[in-house]
């Protein structure tokens, strides 16, 4: 009796020790004061080694099928992970649709690219550039097995998969590939501007005309572009700012319906002013033409759009843009 309890502590003892061992140590977020993680699916829980190889795989060109092109190449983040184009075109000179939209705390939007609200998650977003066909991108539509084949073949990727997913016995597949790249992407967090610093009672200064511009984006802007993240994107909402858009009718080309045409989601004003062009289609070279775009800007004028431009500058996240957590990996094969 007393050496059958003995034995049960001891394997108790033992059970623990090994739940220990094996369980990742729970992912730490650092993220400042008053932010709560984003949302997570519970079946790609956070780990440092999923976002070490999320990581290596957004920066990798063999993505692509012809090996010229990462997800890096039209999402740079020294521009807010934007790029300068109007449309970047895709590995088969397929001229690109959209403008290229910013990362930045992209974990916490509820529906992801210009005009989709059927594009829920970073996992579902991550196969369109890989595996999408309108337009091509990084070109392995129908031929998946190429790049699953290509990743497993590399001694490196076989050690890091392991070690990110070994519930799934190390799997290389679209699937793994695209939960890596959502893991890592839930980390682009950037709330650390001169705007969020003054907000969190650093001594940071604002210019008058910023402080005025400030004003006005309260009465005029921030209904769409709402709260901390500058795009009310969480919910998702999407509106007709009344900027045309030939050709591309946004929520009307998915849902069909006449009154969706010319509404697109709300984007992110993080970093805006590293990530000219602007609008859906890249329209607008500077934050001036992009704001007159907006029927809400009708009744400003010059100088309060100068203003309502130099607040949006104090949403440049310098900390963000040169995190070298963000940045290029080193060659290897860990975190
Ligand atoms: C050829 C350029 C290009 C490449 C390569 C590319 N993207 Fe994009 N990305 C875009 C464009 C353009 C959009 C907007 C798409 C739309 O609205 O239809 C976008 C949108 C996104 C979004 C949605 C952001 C939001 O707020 O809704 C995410 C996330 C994203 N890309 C991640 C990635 C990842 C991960 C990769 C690599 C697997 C990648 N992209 C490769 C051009 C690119
Ligand atoms: C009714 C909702 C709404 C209001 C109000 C609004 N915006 Fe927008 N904003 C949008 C949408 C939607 C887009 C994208 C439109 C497109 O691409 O065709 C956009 C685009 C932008 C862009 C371009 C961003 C980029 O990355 O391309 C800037 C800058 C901008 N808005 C600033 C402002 C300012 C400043 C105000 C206030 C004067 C304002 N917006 C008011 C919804 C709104």
């Amino acid at each position: 009796m007393r050496l059958e309890a003995y034995g049960k502590a001891l394997a108790l003892v033992a059970g623990l020790l090994l739940t220990a061992a094996f369980a990742p140590a729970a992912f730490e977020w650092k993220l400042p004061p008053g932010v709560a993680p984003p949302p997570v699916p519970v079946d790609n829980p956070m780990s440092d080694a999923k976002v070490a190889l999320g990581r290596k795989l957004f920066y990798d060109a063999d993505l692509s099928i012809d090996g010229t092109m990462s997800c890096a190449t039209c999402h740079e983040q020294r521009r807010g992970f934007t790029d300068s184009n109007r449309t970047h075109p895709g590995v088969h000179g397929d001229p690109g649709k959209r403008n290229v939209q910013t990362l930045a705390n992209v974990g916490w939007h509820g529906a992801l690219t210009w005009g989709d609200p059927g594009v829920k998650t970073l996992e579902a977003q991550a196969l369109i550039p890989i595996a999408g066909s309108k337009p091509v991108e990084m070109g392995f539509a129908g031929q998946e097995a190429v790049l699953t084949a290509r990743l497993a073949g590399q001694a490196c990727y076989r050690k890091m998969f392991g070690e990110a997913f070994p519930e799934a016995g190390g799997e290389v597949s679209m699937s793994t590939i695209a939960k890596a790249l959502a893991a890592f992407q839930r980390t682009l967090v950037s709330f650390d501007s001169p705007y969020d610093q003054r907000r969190r009672g650093q001594a940071v200064v604002a210019s008058a005309e910023a402080e005025r511009g400030e004003r006005l984006f309260k009465a005029n802007c921030a209904g769409c572009h709402a709260g901390p993240l500058f795009t009310d994107a969480d919910k998702p909402r999407f509106h007709r700012i009344d900027a045309p858009f030939a050709g591309d009718r946004g929520l009307g080309d998915v849902t069909g319906k006449a009154a969706d045409a010319g509404r697109f989601r709300t984007p992110s004003l993080r970093n805006v002013a590293l990530s000219a062009p602007y609008l859906h289609d890249g329209s607008a070279p500077t934050l001036e033409t992009a704001i007159r775009r907006h029927r809400a800007a009708m009744r400003l004028g010059n100088r309060e759009v100068a203003e309502l431009v130099a607040f949006l500058d104090t949403l440049t996240d310098e900390t963000f843009v040169t995190d070298p957590r963000f940045s290029l990996p080193k060659p290897g094969c860990g975190p």
